[in-house]
């Protein structure tokens, strides 16, 4: 079943626990992701960046076909657009019918991610789409590893205010794209910012975050916890586990599907710790 992005993140918030936002890059990652679903009975959130969407030329192939897997799910799916900076491809997301959208103006310019951020949310308000934005840019996008970089609690109450997004991302220690999960939260800072920003919180960057700290940033006030980097680690040592045993395979089905199974089962595993993050 498709859900809207503020219905989930708002129950999830109230009962302190987290939910999992994983990327779908190729269809496996969509159909292992509804399937880790399906086997956990948690919702998640299925999100397909606009990297991604530039790899494949357009959102319309990888957009449809995670779309029709998540509708025909039992589970509860959120079709989401990720770091979103250009508000054509958020109309394109929201005529395909994406449940919710990243709008990413974190490298603009404070007052002009403002204005663009207030201009897209109403646009996809409109249309019933939730709308997330970041404020203080979580690093590591561009290569630039930066996990010294925080959000003001007063300005991310401001910026919500101004915008009316129904979730932010905050920097508070993680950043993009770490394969060692070594980084740690500024989790003081996660808890005056769930006391003075009235939406979800959102980690980005989390494949650095080890488990324990991903269940102590849960209890101290985030909400929507992204995981890319990690999951195409086990992904990929997948595949590279089935072609260095089998050198002479060639059916493409032969190593993506066992790398697909890996997928499922770490994605449960993490949607169950995001769910009932364990007394740390
Ligand atoms: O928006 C996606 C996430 O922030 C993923 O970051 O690849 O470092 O886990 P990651
Ligand atoms: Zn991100």
């Amino acid at each position: 079943t498709l859900a809207r992005l503020d219905d989930v993140l708002h129950e999830a918030r109230s009962a302190g626990r987290g939910v999992g936002a994983f990327n779908v890059i190729q269809l496996e990652h969509a159909h292992a992701l509804v399937a880790a679903a399906e086997a956990t009975g948690l919702p998640v959130v299925l999100q397909i960046s606009e990297n991604a969407v530039r790899y494949h030329g357009s959102v319309l192939g990888i957009g449809s076909g995670t779309k029709a897997l998540a509708a025909a799910s039992s589970a509860t799916c959120i079709l989401h657009l990720d770091h979103a900076t250009d508000p054509e491809l958020v109309k394109q997301a929201v005529d395909l019918g994406f449940t919710s959208v990243m709008f990413d103006g974190s490298q603009l310019p404070d007052e002009q991610n403002r204005d663009l951020t207030a201009e897209v949310t109403a646009r996809c308000h409109e249309a019933g789409v939730s709308v997330e934005a970041e404020l203080g840019e979580v690093g590591g996008k561009d290569g630039v590893h930066a996990p010294g970089v925080r959000t003001d609690p007063d300005d991310a109450a401001a910026f919500v205010a101004d915008t009316g997004v129904d979730a932010l991302a905050v920097a508070v220690g993680s950043s993009h794209a770490m394969t060692e999960r070594t980084a740690s939260l500024d989790l003081d800072l996660v808890a005056r910012l769930r006391d003075a920003v009235p939406v979800p919180l959102v980690l980005h960057g989390s494949s650095g975050v080890p488990d324990e700290e991903i269940a102590r940033g849960v209890q101290a006030g985030l909400t929507k916890v992204n995981i890319a980097t990690h999951l195409n680690v086990v992904f990929t040592g997948e595949v590279r586990r089935v072609l260095a045993e089998q050198e002479s395979l060639v059916d493409t089905r032969k190593y993506l599907g066992p790398a697909r199974d890996a997928l499922r089962d770490e994605a449960a595993r993490l949607l169950r710790l995001l769910a009932s993050p364990p007394p740390v």
